[in-house]
């Protein structure tokens, strides 16, 4: 049975005394479904994440790392440095940092590959463009992302892997995907998959759904049978609002 997962990115919001608050709040809610609970706050709040959630069965996630072990590389974080803070999981390719950091699917292959001879899981984001899908062309695209950035791999890294469909178009516009589009592209995913690894590794990867996902909406999209959780942008700043997607299974 593939996990079912709701992660929590929060992307560049909340300073040190926001995340305590944030956090505190969250701690405070009851999970009344089995699914895994993430959260993503920023790099510099990590260790703090950490050790407020350290009794609690809510996990901290990075958003982002380095391919490299360490070097020059200003600014940058590594796997090795997550590691020592207590982190486990990455978010890796995210759009935005696709847009605005010109990260490729090649360079999103090295974190891949980083990440997991580090023993941390990977998130890994992908999604098409408006223009993509008015075109038709979204499939293809979504099939060439996870084909360049993951296809290397031996089936057994899939055991460290879960996949976020975020439509680009979706993301913080308030504009979700149907669940109908979010069930028939995790359906086609999953069967690209499928035809690389066989169904027992398809089967078992966790697909979730990015894109708008609201406690209005969530508990349609979940329940689809290729949706096996969400990846929360703006809802997940709400400890109402995430937890009631949390619980929308
Ligand atoms: O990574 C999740 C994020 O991109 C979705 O954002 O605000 O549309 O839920 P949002």
């Amino acid at each position: 049975m593939r996990k079912q997962i709701v992660a929590g990115n929060w992307k560049m919001n909340n300073d040190l005394s926001q995340t305590e608050s944030l956090l505190e709040a969250l701690k405070s809610k009851e999970r009344t479904t089995e699914a895994e609970v993430m959260v993503a706050p920023t790099f510099t709040n990590l260790l703090q994440a950490n050790q407020a959630l350290k009794s609690s069965y809510i996990e901290v996630v990075a958003q982002n790392m380095h391919f490299a072990e360490n070097g020059a590389y200003t600014g940058e974080i590594s796997s090795s440095m997550l590691k020592s803070v207590g982190v486990k999981t990455v978010i890796l390719g995210h759009s935005e940092r696709r847009a605005y950091f010109n990260e490729t699917d090649e360079l999103l292959a090295k974190k891949v590959d980083a990440a997991l001879a580090n023993e941390i899981r990977v998130i890994f984001c992908f999604g098409e463009e408006l223009t993509d899908r008015k075109a038709g062309n979204e499939e293809a695209v979504v099939e060439s992302q996870i084909k360049n950035a993951l296809f290397h791999l031996e089936a057994s890294a899939f055991n460290n892997i879960v996949l976020a469909y975020e439509p680009v178009w979706a993301i913080g516009t308030g504009e979700t995907a149907s669940p109908e589009q979010a069930q028939d592209m995790h359906a086609f995913i999953r069967k690209t998959l499928s035809g690389k690894y066989g169904n027992d590794v398809a089967d078992n990867v966790s697909i979730l759904y990015g894109g708008s996902v609201k406690p209005a909406n969530a508990q349609e999209i979940f329940s689809k049978p290729d949706v096996d959780g969400g990846l929360i942008g703006g809802a997940a700043l709400k400890a109402d609002d995430f937890f009631a997607i949390v619980n929308a299974f």
